[in-house]
């Protein structure tokens, strides 16, 4: 028993002689680093916070990191965050989740502001079973294969590279899922866009990825092996894009992989910068010329996506149109809002350049009707419209069908972490780090995709069967009202005639 008792106490002894060694060590390294940080903190010349204020002024940086990753869960409210709020997010979350989405209580939202569109609820709604499908309507249709299709609800642009490999599986997966289609964006086809055999829109961006030859022209070999496929539905001329006009796309070297490399016809880890305009589209007529070569070459429907900005270009684009004829048009424009989303753009351009979905659809509509090109030529918008009341909104200003990026990323289970340009996304969306992609499962992010478009769908239903309408594409202008003040709102129809008077 002693000798127990004698072990014990003498192996206790030990372990605290042992611990409190340590402890003086591990508390004498602190300072003599804390002394050496001080030293190097007073005397360097760069950093004001560290020179005036050593070794604590280093905690800045620190805290200021951790705030990009806490805010959004300790401080930010629901509705506050930018480019997309709390609320927001969770709509789309729990869309994609399929789980439910109804709220209790009352709305937190701010429904007096000025500016808000509220939706007009009909005095008698449509029945369930009165309700009807969204039409169908045909993209193209002086080209050899035109499209034809209902879908209102589609994946926009977001290349392969700016986003990632399980990332573009789960979208063409997704996408064929729920029947809408997917836009490459202007990193050139891959397999993995096939891999869903989902409907999709081909990209021709200002570098040309996937269809250019060495000197960076057209390939015709390469473009007749797109167009050949017959996944791709139409092609899209991207002259511009809302985050970034008059800048090309730009993919860091670090994401330059070899086989996104080989993709896009480019050098293995060099920064894929594209042209900030297209070589060979200098005014609207060499524009027009390069729609009808492109859309004779490939069959297919041809558009553009610009974001606009000078409207005095429009009058003149679509007089050019109107001289040459209708036929000669572009079968859709795709107009992007100033805050549309990008991998990688200048802060400045992002901010402040080009207008806003909310000025730009409306002038778009009511300048295609004013030329009587508004059948002709299908509208097709994106910029921050990842809720049913934002879709609903642009269906009825006029929109024929919406594209959307970050709402689908969200469905991916995107949480803003905003490191896009970099190769660091936590989610592996759009990071090639196969350490983070692990956690991107393509086969449960595919029925996320595909759940968020069919719930998307669903409530917009549901706000068009409110206001009278049988399906969403009956929207109009009529349906939707913007609010001038607390005690007074007026119709879309309304405001904007009058504010083309
Ligand atoms: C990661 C990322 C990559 C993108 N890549 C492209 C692209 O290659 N081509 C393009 O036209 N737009 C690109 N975009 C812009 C989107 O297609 C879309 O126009 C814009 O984000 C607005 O839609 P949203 O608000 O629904 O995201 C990209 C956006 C994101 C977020």
């Amino acid at each position: 028993m002693n000798g127990t008792a004698g072990f014990g106490s003498g192996f206790f002894a030990t372990m605290a002689t042992i611990l409190s060694h340590a402890f003086i060590i591990a508390v004498g390294c602190l300072v003599l680093t804390a002394i050496v940080f001080y030293v190097i903190d007073i005397t360097q010349t760069q950093h004001t916070i560290r020179r005036n204020y050593p070794v604590i002024g280093r905690f800045r940086y620190f805290f200021e990191k951790l705030g990009e990753f806490f805010r959004q869960y300790f401080f930010s409210m629901d509705r506050e965050e930018m480019p997309f709020n709390r609320a927001q997010r969770s709509w789309v979350y729990r869309a994609s989740k399929n789980i439910d989405n109804t709220q209790p209580f009352g709305s937190t939202r701010d429904n007096d502001r000025e500016g808000h569109v509220i939706f007009a609820n009909a005095a008698f709604a449509v029945l369930d079973e009165e309700a009807t499908e969204p039409e169908a309507i045909v993209y193209g249709p002086y080209c050899r294969q035109p499209y034809v299709t209902n879908s209102l609800f589609n994946i926009s642009g977001m290349s392969y590279g700016a986003i990632s490999k399980p990332a573009v599986q789960a979208l063409s997966r997704g996408a064929a899922k729920a029947g809408c289609w997917m836009c490459t964006g202007e990193g050139g086809l891959s397999d993995y866009h096939l891999e869903g055999n989902c409907d999709i829109v081909f990209q021709i961006g200002t570098a040309k990825y996937g269809v250019r030859d060495a000197e960076g022209q057209y390939s015709e070999e390469k473009l007749r092996a797109v167009a050949n496929r017959p996944q791709v539905k139409m092609i899209e001329l991207k002259l511009a894009q809302g985050a970034k006009p008059g800048k090309g796309g730009i993919l860091p070297g670090v994401k330059v992989t070899p086989e996104i490399a080989r993709i896009r016809g480019i050098a293995v880890g060099e920064d894929s910068i594209s042209p900030n305009r297209h070589r060979d589209i200098g005014n609207n007529e060499e524009l027009l010329d390069r729609i009808a070569w492109l859309r004779e070459f490939t069959g297919k429907p041809v558009g553009i996506k610009t974001v606009l900005g000078d409207e005095r270009w429009l009058e003149g684009f679509l007089a050019s149109v109107t001289a040459r004829g209708a036929v000669h048009a572009p079968d859709f424009i795709t107009l992007d809002s100033a805050d549309g989303g990008t991998g990688a753009a200048p802060m400045t351009l992002m901010d402040d350049v080009g207008l806003g979905l909310h000025e730009s659809l409306p002038l778009l509509v009511d300048k295609l009707v004013e030329h009587g090109l508004r059948e002709r030529i299908r509208v097709i918008c994106s910029g921050k419209l990842i809720n049913p009341t934002d879709v609903a909104w642009a269906l009825c200003v006029g929109a024929d069908a919406i594209n959307n990026a970050r709402g689908f990323m969200f469905s991916l289970g995107c949480i803003q972490a905003l490191q896009c340009n970099k190769n660091t996304c936590p989610t592996g969306i759009t990071t090639h780090d196969p350490k983070l992609q692990r956690g991107l499962v393509t086969s449960d992010k595919a029925e996320r995709v595909a759940n968020y478009q069919k719930n998307m769908i669903k409530e917009i239903s549901i706000i068009a069967h409110s206001c009278g309408a049988k399906n969403p594409r009956q929207l109009s202008r009529e349906h939707a009202r913007m609010v001038l003040s607390p005690s007074s709102s007026i119709s879309l129809q309304d405001y904007y005639r009058r504010r083309s008077q």
